[in-house]
């Protein structure tokens, strides 16, 4: 029986791809390649390249393999993106996952593991957040990832679809080895950004704020290791496949770190200068996110090994030192 990743060459699907292939699960994948990389991929995934809106193509994919399970990472997810493009976040994220639930049900798939974000909670009012805190997305993105998971619960009520949906807080991190990591284009996130500042690809970083009412005045994430991140997602799908009940749980590592003690962290591990200035808020930003993650360790049984934010940037910095230029490094090679 097959896993099918759909969005499996992106930065966290591509991880999830190689680790379940170490894990001996046989996996293939879809994907569009419109912000995925091919030579992230597993040799040992097959691979169709194609839209998960397109429904003739997800039913040849559905056709071909035997799938037991589908994890979908398949969604544009900046949020000052989709503030600009509002209608192009509902039509790949909602649409695309419409398209997908009604191939499941088709073939008989019962069992989805969905990435959805802390985006969803909007401004939190209480720290840390729990899944039971209100959700009130502040963005197209958080809306439409809130969209699919009401999607994915009346798919259960009606077709007794079972889903896992794991809100992400900041994700960032790669492979030990450095084979793989994260490579978007443009990026737009604080941990590569302020490594490719080390590597001297940008002249600074910019630090968005440092009015805000946090104790150094900067912005406070909860940052989670990809590898950590993925295992969940094993774990998930493994508690759906033993009969288990639909569940949303968030993913964190329960700590908040600020812009200036990550810049200072990178700072020491790297031991370049990293040259940053403070600008003004970024739009959108809320303070402090920093998940309670109790229930996907008491229930899923989640034991994240890299809570270190030292061994987080240390193997994002692995990553982008030897590969500076992402995968098209590894296409040269
Ligand atoms: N930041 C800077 N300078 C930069 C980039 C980021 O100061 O050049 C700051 C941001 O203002 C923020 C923090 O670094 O305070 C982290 O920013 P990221 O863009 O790395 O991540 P976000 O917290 O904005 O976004 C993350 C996920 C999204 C998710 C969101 C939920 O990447 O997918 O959390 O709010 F939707």
């Amino acid at each position: 029986m097959t896993v099918l990743v759909l969005g499996g060459a992106g930065y966290i699907g591509s991880h999830a791809v190689d680790q379940l292939i170490e894990q001996h699960y046989d996996v293939a994948v879809v994907d569009n390649l419109q912000t995925g990389h091919r030579d992230s991929l597993h040799k040992k995934a097959r691979f169709y390249q194609g839209d998960i809106r397109d429904k003739t193509f997800m039913e040849s994919v559905f056709k071909k393999e035997s799938i037991e399970g589908v994890l979908h990472f398949a969604a544009n997810s900046l949020v000052g993106e989709s503030m600009q493009q509002p209608l192009q976040y509902f039509n790949n994220n909602v649409y695309g996952t419409q398209i997908t639930l009604e191939v499941m049900q088709q073939f008989g798939i019962k069992t989805i593991v969905f990435s959805s974000s802390a985006a969803t909670y909007g401004e939190p009012k209480e720290i840390p957040i729990k899944e039971t805190a209100e959700t009130n997305p502040e963005s197209p993105y958080g809306e439409t990832k809130l969209m699919m998971e009401k999607i994915l619960k009346w798919c259960d009520q009606s077709y007794d679809m079972k889903f896992v949906a794991l809100r992400y807080f900041n994700v960032a991190g790669a492979k030990l080895d450095g084979r793989i990591g994260e490579d978007h284009s443009p990026e737009s996130h604080l941990v590569p950004i302020i490594l490719q500042t080390a590597l001297g690809q940008k002249e600074e970083l910019l630090i968005f704020g440092d009015d805000y009412n946090t104790p150094d005045g900067t912005c406070v994430r909860d940052y989670v290791h990809v590898v950590d991140l993925v295992e969940a997602h094993i774990l998930a799908l493994n508690y759906l496949k033993t009969g288990n009940q639909s569940a949303v749980f968030n993913l964190g590592s329960s700590t908040g770190f600020s812009v200036k003690e990550m810049l200072d962290t990178a700072r020491d591990i790297t031991g370049k200068e990293i040259p940053a200035k403070v600008v003004s808020r970024r739009a959108g930003d809320p303070s402090t996110l920093i998940a309670s993650s109790e229930k996907a360790k008491m229930i899923l049984g989640w034991k994240p090994q890299y809570t270190d934010i030292k061994k987080i940037i240390a193997s994002a910095w692995n990553w982008h030192k030897t590969s500076p230029l992402g995968y098209n490094d590894i296409k040269k090679n």
